[in-house]
């Protein structure tokens, strides 16, 4: 949560920097700001609200200067207004700062600030950092750099900082522990930094990963210098960017989330390509090649992840217990940190995160590897925290996703989750040669199957428009579809604000059905399958309360269409594949129900697309 931007080289920094905070938008946007050194004197302009917002505020006079610092926020102490806003200044304006994270002894830091004489403009916890690095710089006499190294050694907490000098106008200097920071390097001298690799992507493709407690000084005509916290220089790693611009674009969508959703023949394929290899009938996971045997022999996987990547990790938990026949326990990272969780020797913790930078489940992997667990992470950003923290793991090639609500990043998770079990499975002998063949050539299927599952998207839109003024929404699905509902839910919630809860559509009968009368959508995942007749009853229950139910269904089915009100059809597939197909008009519905409800979909209210925050 919270975007930070920063720019230092030959051209205007002020454009850079909102453009920088558009990418970056997704990450929060309660607030924007930006910091610009011009001929030696610092300015800063913030405003509430939207980086369009701030862009407004400024009014067609963008601030001169090739020097900047740039912030949009999700809110975390104090309220969204204009004071709470980043960048914040030091007492004599000089110093600018903006920060990603969370100052968890602030309160102690700006008692000892204020009865030093510092007065606090903001409620945030952040000012403390920049008073805290002027009262450094007054009473050490050290420059920027040092001070900041100094005053990081006071604090608890996350961040990733980048600070401005106006005593200093060439120079950024930015630190980072728990909080992701990216450097970018232009060929003509030029720096740029950022919350993730989006921003830099137009301007250069040569990046540095910044490591926790590394602290980046960048000069003009000097280039970066890395130290970490004890004052220790260390030789910059430069890496090649991989993605395309294209990607971070709506692409003719009127939305992202509506790119992303159709996007996803594409994403499960690439999350495929090169790993299923239908015609040598094998799984080849690169990523975890050398912890493939630890895997086979797991006595227990714990799955830890949050929201959307937690319904994937449920998925996940049928799939290695039906084919790899190993128990899997799933836990939302939050609770597993805080509840001193058994781990054995041999347990192997699969981590699943779309940023690669959610702060729970980053937490909860270090607990596990401080018990000596293997750590498998299942991460869609390259170069993410996640994914540089973990033993070994396997990226999800979805591609970026900027939609605040996650679509094409649960099927590809689901989609390498399944690769893994299957692989584990055969390698184990609890999936016969016959039926792993088998379970290949209908996962190799699937993108076209989804493909044929968007062309129901008129269908969807109709429903839509019916239960668009809905107040709440039940999901019910059953055995690999029970997931899907509680994804579903989540989905709708999210975006259109309606409330929604997803159920075991057996649990229904032990309170929910409470709830049921003829206002109430139930949507039912009610595929031909393992748990058909039940659901069909579940359904006839529903009915019998006069309930409104929209059935995804079967191609072909008769039975349950014969019954609801509504049905969306989806290729026949085996159960295990069902979620990658059952998932996609539940998307869709939530896409367009919040549409017609002039919902913010990509923005949806109080979110950000990366929970860097406990
Ligand atoms: C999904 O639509 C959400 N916005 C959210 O639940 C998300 O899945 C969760 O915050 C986890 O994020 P991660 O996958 O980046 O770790």
């Amino acid at each position: 949560m919270c975007g930070i931007v920063g720019y230092v080289g030959s051209k205007q920094a002020y454009p850079l920097l909102i453009n920088g905070l558009k990418r970056l938008e997704y990450r929060g946007y309660d607030s924007a700001g930006v910091a610009v050194i011009d001929k030696g004197k610092l300015l800063v302009k913030k405003r509430k609200g939207k980086v369009s917002d701030l862009e407004a505020h400024v009014d067609g006079n963008p601030m001169k200067g090739t020097i900047g610092i740039g912030h949009t926020r999700w809110a975390t102490h104090g309220e969204p207004n204009d004071v709470n806003a980043h960048p914040h200044t030091s007492q004599n304006g000089e110093l600018a700062l903006i920060h990603n994270g969370i100052i968890e002894n602030y309160a102690t830091l700006k008692e000892e600030l204020i009865s030093r004489g510092y007065t606090f403009k903001s409620e945030t916890d952040t000012e403390v950092l920049v008073h805290l690095i002027d009262d450094i710089q007054r009473t050490e006499g050290t420059d920027l750099a040092e001070s900041v190294r100094l005053a990081l050694g006071h604090v608890v907490g996350a961040y990733a900082i980048v600070v401005l000098d106006s005593k200093a106008p060439d120079l950024l200097v930015a630190a980072r522990k728990s909080s992701p920071l990216v450097i970018g390097i232009g060929e003509d001298g030029d720096h740029y930094l950022a919350s993730d690799a989006t921003p830099i992507v137009e301007h250069t493709r040569n990046v540095v990963y910044m490591e926790d407690g590394e602290i980046a000084i960048i000069e003009r005509g000097h280039g970066l210098r890395i130290r970490n916290i004890r004052n220790q220089e260390k030789s910059p790693s430069v890496q090649a960017l991989g993605i395309q611009l294209e990607a971070l674009e709506k692409g003719g969508y009127e939305h992202f989330m509506l790119k992303e959703i159709n996007e996803q023949p594409r994403s499960i394929r690439d999350s495929m390509r090169g790993r299923l290899n239908l015609a040598q009938g094998q799984v080849v996971l690169g990523g975890i090649k050398d912890y493939e045997q630890r895997m086979v022999n797991a006595k227990r996987i714990l799955i830890v992840a949050c929201g959307t990547s937690w319904h994937a990790g449920m998925v996940g938990e049928y799939l290695f217990e039906e084919f790899a026949r190993i128990p899997v326990e799933v836990e939302y990272a939050s609770e597993f940190r805080y509840r001193n969780p058994v781990i054995n020797e041999g347990d192997i913790v699969i981590a699943i995160s779309q940023s690669g930078e959610t702060a729970d489940t980053l937490a909860a992997i270090e607990l596990a590897k401080g018990r000596g667990a293997t750590i498998i992470g299942i991460c869609n950003v390259v170069g993410s925290s996640i994914a540089r923290v973990t033993h070994a793991g396997s990226y999800t090639h979805a591609g970026p996703e900027i939609g605040v609500a996650s679509t094409k990043a649960f099927t590809a998770q689901v989609t390498l989750l399944t690769l893994m079990a299957l692989m584990i499975g055969h390698r184990k002998g609890t999936v016969d040669g016959a039926r792993f063949q088998e379970l290949l050539v209908e996962l190799d299927a699937i993108p076209s199957k989804v493909e044929k599952v968007l062309k129901s998207e008129a269908q969807v839109k109709y429903i839509a428009d019916i239960y668009k003024d809905a107040r709440n929404a039940l999901y019910l699905g059953r055995g690999y579809s029970f997931p899907v509902a509680l994804e579903g839910a989540l989905k709708l919630k999210e975006i259109s604000y309606i409330h929604a809860e997803g159920y075991p559509a057996a649990e229904m009968k032990h309170g929910p059905i409470a709830l049921i009368d003829e206002e109430m959508p139930v949507i039912v995942i009610a595929t031909k399958g393992a748990s058909y007749e039940k659901v069909v009853s579940n359904i006839q229950e529903v009915k019998a309360r006069k309930g409104k139910v929209i059935a995804i269904v079967t191609e072909g089915d008769t039975t349950v269409q014969g019954i609801a009100d509504h049905s969306i059809e989806i290729p026949a597939s085996p159960d295990a594949l069902v979620p990658l197909l059952a998932v996609v008009p539940l998307q869709l519905l939530s896409y367009h129900i919040a549409v017609m409800r002039g919902c913010n979909v990509d923005q949806p209210r109080n979110l950000a697309k990366s929970v860097t925050v406990e």
